[in-house]
């Protein structure tokens, strides 16, 4: 894979970089996506039964346990190499923050420290009623979802649902990196979901050099500089080579 000077340079320059990631990156993990390929959740799951408020509160245990499919998944599966170099980034460059999607916690499960979660996490639950948070106990999965052990009412997933808002401090710590970063690299993202897929916009609206990668095109691809087609790990592999091991003068 060839990558032009100029990406290398902003790369290797850039004191803030952003990686802005999406179910793409964990794709390669054995993670499924929402919305490309055959298998992909919403092609055979609908939305308004597991991703809404009104489909837990219409049934609860069904949403419960199609969560608990999923985070049997999270608990087996592994991060793979595209968040290994995400997190050894952070040696590399002195301010590196990763704004994420997804809400399997492999970025932090890799390494990486600064880690923003724009939809919530699958290994916590928040009650329905009061928002009361709490790790989900993985060592004792039930069928039902369990009662909040302070109001009493039902816990659910702690994920951001369509028609919900998204977590405030995070998502305005994520506008303030997107606002002020050097470089943002977009990778896995569909770029369907807002106010997410807003933040690269931004980025690239205040200057920052923007980069994507993703398998297929994207409403990004008009904006960002570069646009590299290909499975996540595989094209920043490549990109660390040429940033890290080649010659080229930065
Ligand atoms: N490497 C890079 N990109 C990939 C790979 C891969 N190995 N595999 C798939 N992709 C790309 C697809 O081409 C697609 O553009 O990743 C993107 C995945 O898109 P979505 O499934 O829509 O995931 P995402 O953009 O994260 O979805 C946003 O929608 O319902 C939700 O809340 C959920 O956070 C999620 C949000």
């Amino acid at each position: 894979m060839k990558f032009n000077e100029t990406v290398i340079k902003r790369l290797r320059q850039a004191e803030t970089i952003v990686f802005f990631t999406g179910a793409g990156i964990s794709q390669e993990s054995g993670i499924p996506t929402f919305r490309d390929g055959a298998k992909s959740l919403w092609k055979d799951f609908d939305p308004d039964i597991y991703a809404s408020v009104n489909g837990f509160d219409n049934d609860p245990s069904k949403v419960w346990q199609w969560y608990a499919e999923r985070r049997q998944q999270v608990r087996v599966l592994e991060p793979n190499r595209a968040h290994f170099i995400i997190a050894d980034w952070q040696h590399k460059a002195p301010h590196v923050t990763v704004i994420t999607q997804n809400i399997d916690g492999f970025h932090q499960r890799a390494g990486s420290q600064n880690v923003i979660e724009l939809h919530g996490s699958i290994a916590r639950n928040q009650c329905r009623k009061n928002g009361h948070r709490f790790p989900h106990d993985f060592d004792h999965p039930t069928q039902q979802p369990p009662n909040c052990p302070e109001c009493n009412s039902l816990l659910r997933p702690d994920v951001v649902w369509f028609g919900e808002n998204l977590p405030e401090e995070a998502y305005s710590q994520a506008e303030m990196k997107s606002f002020n970063c050097d470089v943002l690299v977009s990778i896995g993202c569909s770029m369907e979901v807002f106010p997410a897929a807003s933040l690269p916009y931004n980025a690239a609206r205040c200057g920052a050099y923007l980069i994507q990668i993703n398998t297929q095109a994207t409403d990004l691809d008009t904006v960002a500089e570069c646009n590299f087609q290909g499975k996540a790990s595989e094209v920043l592999s490549a990109l660390w080579c040429a940033v890290w091991n080649s010659d080229v003068e930065a």
